[in-house]
């Protein structure tokens, strides 16, 4: 039987509850200016409703949700996240990482481990990254990429001891016959801004150049992408971003989506089709395209 999995990202849940005034510090306060000027328009709670909806109704095997639950990472927000995770399945069902705009401010730093990280765990119920979730033929590979930055940076960072691990954990489950999918909330090939990147990207395509994976998956540009990146002895892997899974028609380059992947095959014979479905600018979520990755 094929494993399905769908992928989601960057939610950035509406409405943004009002910040207490001690809550509006550092780069919180340029953040709220932002969402009260343009992203409020473009997050849009029904839209995302939709989104969840249709996801639910082809009942995945296991859901990933590539960060940014949050906008400026209030209290509040996370509260809200965890109530919207719950409302997408079990812990056992679904896998979360964080993205910058959950580690918005120092302050915030441990939040998304307080109050999701069931949903962060790999199978050891370490709270470390990466960490090593299997569902299936799948091993999934949760990285955390979100640290602080400064106002108007959306930067992103693995770091070395992380860069390590991944590679010593790539090369491991290689040797165990899985369908190895990395989930990293930062593109590792991106066209976006020098302001938005991940800092260590050539690090971390050295290490899939090195031990390579089945399938990366992302978010944070909010928008379809596919890059192949270099896997050892000439394979190629398939780095896919997908749309804000909240962003109203028109309002950004591409709506809400999510990706549905079917996955088949055995090791060194895999397949993988991507069915990508989004909102319409009826506001109806349909399907937009279907591609086949491997196999
Ligand atoms: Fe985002």
């Amino acid at each position: 039987m094929p494993f399905t999995l769908a992928h989601l990202s960057d939610p950035h849940l509406a409405p943004l509850p009002k910040p207490r005034l001690s809550e509006l510090i550092g780069k919180r306060v340029t953040g709220y200016i932002n969402w009260q000027r343009r992203r409020r328009f473009i997050h849009d709670a029904d839209v995302l409703k939709k989104i969840v909806t249709d996801l639910k109704a082809q009942a995945a095997d296991h859901i990933v949700v590539t960060g940014d639950l949050t906008n400026i990472a209030l209290p509040a927000e996370f509260a809200h996240g965890r109530q919207w995770l719950q409302g997408l399945g079990t812990p056992t069902d679904v896998t979360v990482i964080p993205g910058n705009h959950d580690a918005y401010v120092r302050a915030a730093t441990a939040e998304p481990e307080r109050c999701w990280g069931d949903f962060m765990r790999g199978d050891d119920g370490a709270g470390k990254f990466p960490f090593v979730g299997r569902r299936g033929p799948l091993a999934l590979i949760g990285l955390s990429t979100a640290v602080p930055t400064p106002v108007f940076m959306a930067t992103g960072r693995l770091g070395e001891p992380q860069l390590a691990r991944l590679g010593e954990t790539l090369a491991a489950l290689a040797h165990e016959n899985v369908f190895r999918v990395v989930l990293i909330h930062h593109p590792p090939v991106s066209e976006a801004k020098r302001h938005k990147r991940l800092v260590d990207a050539a690090g971390f395509l050295h290490v899939i150049g090195q031990h390579g994976a089945e399938l990366v998956l992302h978010g944070h540009d909010h928008l379809h992408m596919l890059n192949w990146l270099a896997g050892p002895k000439g394979t190629r892997v398939p780095a896919v971003g997908v749309p804000s899974a909240s962003a109203a028609w028109a309002t950004s380059k591409n709506a809400a989506a999510y990706n549905f992947y079917t996955i088949g095959g055995s090791p060194g014979a895999w397949s993988c089709e991507m069915i990508s479905r989004g909102i319409s600018s009826a506001g109806a979520v349909e399907q937009q395209r279907r591609l086949k990755l491997l196999g």
